[in-house]
Formats: structure tokens, C-alpha cells, sequence
């Protein structure tokens, strides 16, 4: 197909790939993934897990991606076989299903802001929580939240995502940095600090069961693997740059913001003596307001500046989540971009509505994304690229990285063979065993 977009730059891929790693996973999810799985001792797992799983199998996903330059679907029918496209299908269709309740958590923070910016939260920002998560508004916040998606991806590559995302990721960072500064100056930080990039080794080692799958899976879900985006964003590289230089750029930095977001939400909760609470999908928008909230007028300007950060990220995440589908529908039945992103967009909110109205529905829906089909669809990929795939995808990545990478090629499906199948096998076998039942 001649006339399918790529990006304007190398840079732009970039960009867009960091917009849609950084999100609700590194400044929601991560800091209290933290908090529950032993402080510091966490963190380094799961610095580990970035490199030796996250890295391996982001560099599966563009190779398949840039050598079929088709969305997901067409992809693995191109490069394998007809039957494998039912692995293109469970990624496409596990990033619909995961940006239904994305966008409801992207709605709160909508209504975040807001309640920052005049600095109250209700009597309890516990019971606050409660009565705005679900309900008649959360439905109507998470339609202006997939309004804003929609209205990214509707103009395309080069003029919706590219465009969007070379102001966002910059954004991103430098309010995050200015406020690490200002949780630097906080009484708490120095015990924040030390709970935070310490390691106790003695944690790791008596809970290894459980850190280990919840490091691998964050780094998986941070990296936005699974779920197609990458192979769909690297589809449209024109060009011949070095893959493993584009993976390393991207995860360096999302991990990067994952830690600057922790500087920012830890002193705040030490110095308050909130403490990290982590009670499940509210905890960031309960136990931040309850420390904000006794900040008076730099309490206000923080909680805006915040909440702003996870907006920007969460809709640089959504709209690489939209692409997948959109993409697909685009290059395989030649439908037309603007319609189809609107369509996607009416039957995405209709999907969310159950976790719009009971938290006990996202919390199933995510539950299903992020202990079922991210990991199955990853371990498919594995095997997709570590035997089908296995000599192309070798020349595949080395194109671009000159002779040094010679050896680091074949090392690299190697290590998918091995490590890395082995450690996802080990997060299938557990994640499902924590599988939720639908609450009804
Ligand atoms: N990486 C995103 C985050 O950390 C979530 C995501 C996962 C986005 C998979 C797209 C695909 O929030």
C-alpha cells in the first residue's frame, strides 16, 4: 500500500512510542505497585524485569511491526501464516477492551483537575472518591475523555499522533520535574527517599513469588506490550533506523518518568504522614487529595500541575490504544479514517459504561487485560517471533545498527527463547490464578 502514512521523523516515532509507555501505569499504577510490593525492593525487580523481558520483547514487536508494515492483524498473516492471525485479533482486540475502562480512570482525572484547582475534595476525599467514580458523571467525563481521543486520532499519523505527541511527552516532563523539585523541599523527603530507592534485599528474596510476576507484568503493561500498539506504531517507520537504539531511547525514558513520578507522590505522602495507601484503583485519588489538601495554595497549584501530568499521559496512551483498532480497520478493509475512529469511539464508550457506573466492573475489566490477555498475548508473540519469525527477525533488527550489533542479534532472540519465555510463562501461569470474577 503506497499511500499508507509513516512518520515525518525518527524522532516522531519516538515520541509517540514514549507518550504511549508513559501513562496510568507509570504515575498511577506504578507508585503503588511500589507501595505494595516492598518499597525500593520493587523498583529494582522491576528495573531488572525492564531490561532483561521488557527490552527483548519490545524489539519483537517492532520487528514484526516495521518488517510487515501492516497493522496487527495482517501482520502475522503476512509474516506467518493465516492462523496467526488470531494472535494479531487477541491484541487488537485487548487494546479495545483495555482502553474502555482507560478512559473511565481518564474521565476521574478530568474531574481532578477541577477539584485541584479549587483545592477542596469533599468533606473526605475518601467518600469523594466514591461518589464521583461511578455514576451518571463518570459516564458522562468518560465520553469527553474518548471525545478527546478520538479527536487526536481522527487526523492521522502524521497530523493527529505525531503532532500530539511531540508537545505532550515534552509537557510530561517538565511539569514532572518541577515537581520533584517541589517534593524535594517537603519535610518528608528524606524518609520518601530512602523508602523509595533503597532496596531491602531480604524483601525480595522472602516475597519472590509474588514481586517478581507483579514486576514483570508492570514492566510488560508500562512498555505497552500485548496489546499490538507497538507493532502498529512501528509499521509506520519508514526508514532503516536501529531498532534496539529506538527501544532502549524509549524504555530509559519511560522508566525515567515512572521514577520521577514516584519523587513527586512519595514526599508528598511522608511528609503528610498519609502514607502510601493501597487500597486498589482509588488509591492515587484518595491518599494524594487527602495529603494535598493541607498544602493551602501550593497544595492547589501541585494538585492542578499533577493532574495534568496524568491527563496528558493517559491520552497519549489512549490514542496509541485507538490506533490499533483503527489502524486494522483502515488497512484491512480500506475503511475510511475519520468514520471509522468515530465509530470506534461511540462503541468504546458503550463498552465502558459498566465501569463508569461500579468500580467492581473496571476493576474486573482490568483485571482480565492485565492478568489474562496481556500476558497470553505476549507469550504468543514469543513464540511468533522466537521460532516462526526467528532468521528474518534477526535480519530484521540488525538492519541500521552497523556491525557492532552483529553478536547482540542473535543474543537477542536467544533471550526470547529462553528468559524471556520462561519468565512469561511463569506471569501467565500466576497472573491467572489472580484472575477476578465478574461481579455480578
Ligand atoms: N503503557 C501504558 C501505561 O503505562 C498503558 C498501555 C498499555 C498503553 C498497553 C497502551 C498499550 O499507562
Amino acid at each position: 500500500m503506497s499511500d499508507r502514512e509513516t512518520w515525518t521523523t525518527r524522532l516522531g516515532f519516538i515520541l509517540a512510542s514514549v507518550g504511549s509507555a508513559v501513562g496510568l501505569g507509570n504515575i498511577w499504577r506504578f507508585p503503588f505497585q511500589t507501595a505494595t510490593n516492598g518499597g525500593a525492593a520493587f523498583l529494582f525487580v522491576y528495573l531488572v524485569a525492564v531490561v532483561v523481558i521488557g527490552l527483548p520483547a519490545i524489539l519483537a514487536e517492532f520487528v514484526v511491526g516495521r518488517r510487515a508494515e501492516m497493522s496487527a492483524i495482517g501482520a502475522f498473516d503476512e509474516l506467518g501464516h493465516p492462523g496467526w492471525r488470531a494472535v494479531g485479533a487477541l491484541g487488537v482486540f485487548a487494546g479495545f477492551w483495555t482502553l474502555s475502562y482507560y478512559s473511565v480512570v481518564g474521565g476521574w482525572v478530568i474531574r481532578y483537575i477541577g477539584q485541584a484547582a479549587m483545592g477542596s475534595y469533599g468533606s473526605n476525599p475518601k467518600v469523594f472518591f466514591g461518589n464521583v467514580s461511578a455514576g451518571p458523571e463518570a459516564v458522562a467525563l468518560h465520553a469527553l475523555f474518548m471525545l478527546l481521543a478520538v479527536g487526536i486520532v481522527a487526523f492521522g499519523i502524521e497530523g493527529g499522533i505525531e503532532r500530539a505527541t511531540k508537545v505532550m511527552v515534552p509537557a510530561i516532563v517538565l511539569i514532572l520535574v518541577g515537581l520533584v523539585g517541589y517534593g524535594a523541599s517537603l519535610a518528608g523527603a528524606g524518609e520518601a527517599y530512602d523508602y523509595f530507592l533503597t532496596p531491602d534485599f531480604g524483601v525480595i528474596v522472602a516475597n519472590a513469588p509474588s514481586v517478581i510476576p507483579a514486576a514483570v507484568g508492570q514492566a510488560l503493561f508500562s512498555l505497552s506490550l500485548g496489546f499490538a500498539v507497538m507493532i502498529t506504531y512501528a509499521s509506520y517507520i519508514d526508514g532503516d533506523e536501529s531498532l534496539p537504539v529506538d527501544g532502549l531511547s524509549i524504555a530509559v525514558t519511560n522508566t525515567a518518568i515512572g521514577i520521577l513520578a514516584g519523587l513527586v507522590v512519595f514526599p508528598l505522602l511522608f511528609t503528610q504522614g498519609v502514607g502510601p495507601d493501597t487500597s486498589g484503583p482509588g488509591a492515587v485519588f484518595i491518599a494524594l487529595p487527602t495529603a494535598l489538601s493541607d498544602f493551602g495554595a501550593a497544595g492547589r497549584v501541585v494538585g492542578v500541575a499533577f493532574f495534568v501530568v496524568i491527563l496528558i499521559a493517559a491520552l497519549s496512551s489512549a490514542i496509541s490504544l485507538l490506533e490499533v483498532a483503527v489502524s486494522y480497520l483502515v488497512d484491512t478493509h480500506g475503511f475510511e479514517r475519520r468514520r471509522t475512529t468515530a465509530v470506534l469511539g461511540v462503541l468504546l464508550f458503550l463498552l465502558g459504561i459498566p465501569s463508569a457506573w461500579d468500580t467492581a466492573w473496571l476493576s474486573w475489566f482490568d483485571s482480565i487485560a492485565v492478568n489474562l490477555l496481556l500476558p497470553v498475548a505476549v507469550l504468543l508473540l514469543v513464540l511468533f517471533v522466537g521460532w516462526v519469525l526467528a532468521p528474518d527477525a534477526v535480519d530484521e533488527l540488525r538492519i541500521g545498527s552497523g556491525d557492532s550489533f552483529d553478536d547482540l542479534a542473535p543474543l537477542w532472540l536467544w533471550s526470547l527463547r529462553t528468559v524471556v519465555l520462561l519468565a512469561v510463562l511463569v506471569t501467565v501461569a500466576l497472573s491467572v490464578t489472580e484472575l477476578t470474577g465478574a461481579p455480578v
